[in-house]
């Protein structure tokens, strides 16, 4: 199961004061180093974090391929046809939300979706579809000629915080389950991960690469590693252990969970 690191939190510690201090190219060399496979970034309309010259630089400095996540605003599509990530992986995004909170509806705007995906391809760039585990949504990303979904693991990863952390019961993106019992949760969660089993196993049989992202941490690791995704892309937990142990040995670590050891 290959590994993305989302970077995008280093970028949040340097914009808190709006200097060049952590920078993100240092990190590039360390998840090379630590067995990485992927660099992922978010470039979000309200630049919150990365900043278009981030995504130029670590295209240009890079030798781990780079997944760029984006909303589809004109303005940064035309970007990222002139900068070429790897890959794109589109994304939901409201300028209220903390972080992604559920996958892309891709319904409404399937037109927009089908025809960007088309001009990506165009440009020699694979396209993800970052989408909830739901079967209709992904035949739909198949019909439209996606070459990847990323599934949601965030309802998962949710009710195993509420399960097993200490989370408080009236964080915002959990309070929808929080009059749930706890045996009621245990049902919920289990439900959250036999839809991203089921997802998983559909998409594959229908031709598309896989990947799940959202909330994965160090403890919920240990049960998403049963399903066979073949990546992972991950961010908030591993910036959040590199403060104490360094992101080299973040990153090792992580890794070694998702091998099983
Ligand atoms: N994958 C996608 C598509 C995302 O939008 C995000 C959050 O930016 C992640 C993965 C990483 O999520 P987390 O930071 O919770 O690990």
């Amino acid at each position: 199961m290959n590994l993305g690191i989302n970077i995008d939190h280093i970028a949040v510690l340097r914009e808190a004061r709006k200097v060049n201090s952590p920078n993100l190219i240092d990190a590039l060399s360390i998840l090379d180093r630590a067995g990485a496979d992927q660099v992922t970034i978010h470039l979000r309309e309200d630049k919150r974090h990365i900043q278009n010259k981030d995504v130029e630089d670590i295209l240009q400095h890079s030798v781990l391929p780079v997944n760029l996540e984006m909303a589809l605003s004109q303005e940064i599509i035309s970007f990222a046809y002139d900068v070429q990530p790897h890959r794109v992986t589109i994304v939901p995004e409201k300028r209220e939300e903390v972080t992604t909170e559920g996958g892309l509806d891709i319904f409404p705007i399937y037109e927009i979706i089908e025809n960007s995906i088309e001009e990506f391809h165009n440009n020699g760039i694979e396209v993800s579809l970052f989408i909830d585990p739901i079967i209709s949504n992904i035949e739909f990303a198949k019909k439209l000629k996606a070459d990847w979904v990323e599934l949601h693991t965030g309802k998962f990863a949710n009710l195993f915080a509420m399960l097993h952390s200490n989370l408080s019961k009236t964080h915002h993106s959990i309070s929808e389950f929080k009059l749930l019992s706890r045996k009621e949760l245990e049902i919920e969660l289990d439900k959250a991960f036999h839809n991203l089993q089921e997802s998983l196993i559909f998409a594959k049989n229908i031709g598309l690469k896989v990947a799940g992202g959202h909330g994965i941490n160090y403890q919920n690791i240990k049960k998403l590693r049963e399903l066979d995704f073949e990546e992972l892309n991950i961010g908030q937990s591993i910036i959040a252990r590199s403060v104490f142990v360094g992101l080299e040995q973040a990153i090792i670590e992580m890794k070694n969970l998702i091998k099983g050891d």
